[in-house]
């Protein structure tokens, strides 16, 4: 009935009209499935490739978000090697061969399905043998290639670390003469991780020998079974036809799939580094990412009762520690190397959380959500200051979108800060590129240009850890009297070692074995 209907629809054609539609027919249909098949491959890669990426980022964000005491005891090699490496090699290796064995096991179902139809028994036996040989070859192999794959993932974190530690340190590398130390371990590691590679890429081959040997050997048997005096080869030779193209089509996708799961395995290393790094971060994020009004003290700032540890400590670097800092006044923060100085600045601007105590402003505690409100009211000036790879004037408005610059206030804080006139001398002054790190500032340039940083903010709290160090006297004087004229309500809190910069200030605070801080005038 189907058949008279079409023929009608199709006018009643000819033979060979008949024949060139069911060309065309056939035509069509090999065209529209090997686009739904490119459909899906670009499909399924952008979606492996995306879904790490996400992986990536989603460490970034959990490991920008720990606190400082977190990266102070965590190579930062690692983290990168971590999100950058890690995580991509998760989706080449493991998304993606996952997604494409999808689709093969899929056609191979419908492969062995038409063969099993067509002759059940030596079929089943074929598939069996073929399963079989490749189930005994992945279980001899998988430990090899998993082993593989961490040592591939260790060594490249080592090999990160390495050439972090040589370029961040060339200087030391240099002068204690250990270029060579650092590439023989260099290449011992890339020697190893190649060897690891290599043997994983062909491990993925391995079997494909086997199964060519295995197939040959089957069709051979199968002839010689089929094969009858009366008949010749001929009543063998459909049978043998559908074999040949079985095993044609079949066996490369059997052996794709293989290698599909090898890199799985290989990639389950690196997957299960990413994954402590996921599981930590589920919940452990905390970042402040609100825009907060400072709060501008008007009295005091005070940390009351605070006690704190580092986690490796045997002692407590501070306990039931109080005190107290005038607001528009200059305080300066002494005491013996280890004394706590810095300690005593990161709880004061919240980077550690104390594990007793609170920061009292104008009397009232600091809370977890006034975070926000307080770093933006205080700057902090460190005794190394990270310069960017960028420009003065960048560095100086430090995270500000290069077009949002205030190029009027960068040059007063400058002015401010004494490096005006210097980074005039350069060829293209606040414009010109600094290299990275700074390298060809000095200690006391790179110093001001954190200075000016903090000025640039125009931020009524001003915190130095030992940032004048490498100024002298008089620059170090004027620095301070001039912003004291330009901000008549600044707070400056300001660790130093110096008796020169204690005569500065309008009280001393000493850090020391004893248990209470001792607060004197120094101008009285
Ligand atoms: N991240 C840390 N982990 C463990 N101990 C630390 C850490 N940072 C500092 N310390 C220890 O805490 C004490 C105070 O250090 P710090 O505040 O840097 O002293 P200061 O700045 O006065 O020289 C020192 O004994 C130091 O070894
Ligand atoms: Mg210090």
């Amino acid at each position: 009935v189907y058949i008279a209907r079409l023929d009608t629809f199709l006018g009643h054609p000819t033979h060979a009209q008949l024949l060139v539609y069911v060309a065309a027919g056939f035509i069509s249909l090999v065209v529209l499935a090997n686009c739904c098949m490119l459909f899906s491959q670009f499909l399924m890669a952008r979606y492996s490739f995306r879904l790490g990426g996400e992986i990536s980022t989603r460490l970034y964000s959990h490991y920008i978000g720990r606190d400082v005491l977190f990266h102070n005891r965590t190579n930062s090699a690692l983290l990168i090697q971590r999100v950058m490496r890690d995580a991509t090699t998760l989706s080449s290796s493991m998304i993606a061969p996952a997604l494409r064995l999808n689709a093969r096991v899929f056609s191979i179902v419908l492969l062995s399905g038409a063969i099993v139809y067509v002759e059940p028994l030596v079929a089943l036996t074929t598939l069996l043998l073929l399963g079989a040989i490749y189930l005994v070859i992945f279980r001899v192999v998988r430990g090899v290639v998993y082993r593989n794959g961490k040592k591939i993932s260790l060594l490249g974190r080592n090999r990160n670390r390495l050439l972090n530690e040589s370029f961040g340190g060339i200087r030391d590398v240099k002068l204690y003469s250990l270029e060579r130390d650092y590439l023989a371990k260099y290449q011992v590691d890339t020697k190893q991780a190649d060897r690891a590679t290599a043997d994983n890429l062909v491990l993925g081959e391995f079997p494909y020998f086997f199964v060519e040997i295995f197939v040959f050997t089957g069709m051979a048997l199968l002839t010689l079974y089929l094969y009858t005096p009366e008949a010749g080869l001929g009543s063998a030779l459909p049978v043998l036809t559908l074999y040949a193209l079985a095993g044609v089509k079949l066996v490369p996708k059997v052996q794709q799939s293989y290698l599909a799961i090898t890199r799985i395995r290989g990639a389950q290393a690196a997957f299960n580094f990413v994954y402590e790094g996921l599981r930590d971060s589920v919940g452990g994020e905390s970042f402040l990412e609100e825009e907060a009004a400072p709060l501008v003290p008007r009295s005091s700032i005070e940390l009351r009762d605070v006690s704190f540890a580092y986690d490796d400590a045997p002692a407590p670097v501070f306990s039931n520690f109080s005190v107290s800092f005038a607001v528009g006044r200059i305080t300066a923060v002494t005491g013996s190397s280890g004394a706590g100085k810095s300690t005593l600045l990161d709880v004061l601007t919240g980077l550690i959380e104390p594990d007793a105590g609170h920061i009292v402003i104008d009397g009232k505690p600091l809370q977890h959500d006034d975070l926000p409100a307080w770093r933006a009211t205080i700057g902090f000036v460190p005794q190394d200051v990270y310069l960017t790879d960028t420009t003065p004037a960048e560095n100086i408005a430090f995270g500000v979108a290069p077009a949002e610059i205030d190029m009027a206030r960068v040059q007063r804080a400058a002015q401010l800060a004494h490096i005006h006139d210097f980074i005039e001398t350069l060829p293209d002054g606040y414009h010109s590129p600094i290299g990275e790190r700074g390298a060809q500032f000095s200690g006391g340039q790179r110093q001001r240009i954190g200075l000016a940083r903090a000025f640039y903010r125009q931020v009524s709290v001003l915190i130095l850890d030992e940032a004048t160090s490498a100024l002298d006297n008089a620059t170090q004087e004027e620095i301070l009297q001039s912003l004291k004229q330009e901000q008549s309500g600044l707070t400056v809190i300001m660790v130093t070692h110096r008796q020169e910069t204690m005569a500065i200030a309008d009280h001393v605070v000493q850090l020391g074995a004893e248990s209470s801080p001792e607060c004197s005038h120094a101008d009285a």
